[in-house]
C-alpha cells in the first residue's frame, strides 16, 4: 500500500459512483483518505440506504470492515481536521477525485475558498499542480457552473460529468456504474476490468 489518493465525496446525485470508486481504489491497494460533506451523507442515506458514522476514527473503521480494506487503509478525516495529511502540499497525496461533486463545490473550488477540508485539499492538489479530477452532477448547467467549470478546466482540472455511455449496452443500473467508475480509474492510470473496452469485442 504505497500509494495515495485522495477520494471526496459531496452532496451531488450519485452516490453509487462513490462507493464502488472506493472499493475499486482498495482493490487497486491505494491507501484512501476519504473526506464527505455533511450533504453527501444525505445523499448517502436517500440513494443507498447508508447511515455512515459521524465521527471519521468510527467511519475509517467501518469502511475498512465494509470493503474488506487492510487496517488503515481507508482514512476518513473530519471537516476541519487541518492537520491531516491531505491539508498540506507537503503530505497531500497528488492525486484527488470528488464524485459526486456538487454544484456548490464546484463553486467553491474554483474560487479557492478552502472553507472545509475537502475544498481545502482539492486547492491543495491545484496549487501543487496534481492530477484533480471532479465528477459533477446536475441538470441543466447554468452559466455559473459552466463558467466555474471552464476556470477549472482551464487550470488542468479534469471535469468528468456523471455522464454515462450507453454504447455498451448496459443491463443494469451497475453497468451505468461502471461505465462511469472506469472512466475514472483510466484517468488515474488504475488498471481494472470494469467494461470492455472502445473497439474491443465489437462486431
Ligand atoms: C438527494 C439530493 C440530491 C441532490 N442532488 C444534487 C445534484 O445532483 N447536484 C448538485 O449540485 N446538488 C445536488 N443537491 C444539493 C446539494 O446537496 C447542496 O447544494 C449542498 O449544499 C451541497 O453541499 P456540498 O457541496 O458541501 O456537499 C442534492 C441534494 C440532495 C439532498
Amino acid at each position: 500500500m504505497n500509494k495515495a489518493i485522495t477520494l471526496a465525496l459531496t452532496g451531488a446525485s450519485g452516490a453509487p459512483y462513490a462507493l464502488r470508486l472506493l472499493q475499486s481504489l482498495v482493490q487497486a491497494d491505494y491507501r484512501v483518505y476519504l473526506l464527505a460533506s455533511s450533504a453527501a451523507r444525505v445523499v448517502l442515506k436517500t440513494e443507498q440506504q447508508q447511515d455512515w458514522p459521524g465521527s471519521p476514527r468510527e467511519l475509517s473503521a467501518y469502511l475498512c470492515r465494509q470493503y474488506g480494506a487492510k487496517e488503515g487503509q481507508i482514512v476518513a478525516c473530519g471537516k476541519e481536521e487541518w492537520f491531516s495529511p491531505v491539508a498540506s502540499g507537503s503530505a497531500a497525496p497528488k492525486q484527488m477525485v470528488v464524485c459526486p461533486c456538487s454544484m456548490g463545490t464546484v463553486s467553491a473550488i474554483a474560487n479557492g475558498a478552502s472553507d472545509n477540508l475537502l475544498e481545502r485539499a482539492a486547492d491543495v492538489v491545484i496549487k501543487e499542480r496534481g492530477q484533480l479530477i471532479l465528477v459533477p452532477r446536475e441538470s441543466p448547467f447554468s452559466a455559473i457552473h459552466l463558467e466555474n467549470m471552464l476556470k477549472l478546466a482551464r487550470l488542468g482540472v479534469t471535469i468528468m460529468p456523471a455522464a454515462p455511455g450507453f454504447y455498451h449496452e448496459p443491463k443494469s443500473i451497475e453497468d451505468l456504474v461502471d461505465f462511469m467508475v472506469a472512466r475514472i480509474l483510466d484517468h488515474l492510470g488504475i488498471e481494472h476490468e470494469l467494461t470492455r473496452r472502445w473497439g474491443y469485442g465489437q462486431a
